[in-house]
């Protein structure tokens, strides 16, 4: 059952930039974008590396690790050395409040 989780304040996280967020001892990646807030896995699909100091530009974050590239909306993996997806989940705002569907 998925169910909508508070995760942050909208004002916590900069344009075109990423925070960390922990939950039930899993870790996501809370993005503001161009196009909105977005959630995604926060381990890079390649290694055991955390996104959180990862690159954003655009829709796309960059993993600090070896540069592999995602679509931060679809969670597709764009370029070497990535090649599997990140899962991507529902995020909505209300009230300046972020809440992630997990
Ligand atoms: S750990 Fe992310 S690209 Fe290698």
């Amino acid at each position: 059952m998925t169910d909508w989780v508070y995760a942050c304040a909208a004002s916590d996280i900069d344009q075109e930039d990423l925070i960390r967020w922990d939950y039930h001892g899993k870790s996501y990646a809370i993005y503001n974008t161009e196009r909105g807030f977005f959630a995604t896995d926060g381990m890079c699909t390649h290694e055991a590396q955390h996104l959180e100091d990862g690159l954003v530009t655009g829709m796309v974050i960059e993993c600090p690790l070896h540069q592999g590239r995602f679509d931060i909306l679809t969670g597709k993996a764009l370029s070497a050395p990535v090649c599997v997806d990140l899962q991507t989940y529902p995020v909505k705002v209300e009230a300046g409040r972020i809440y992630v569907k997990i």
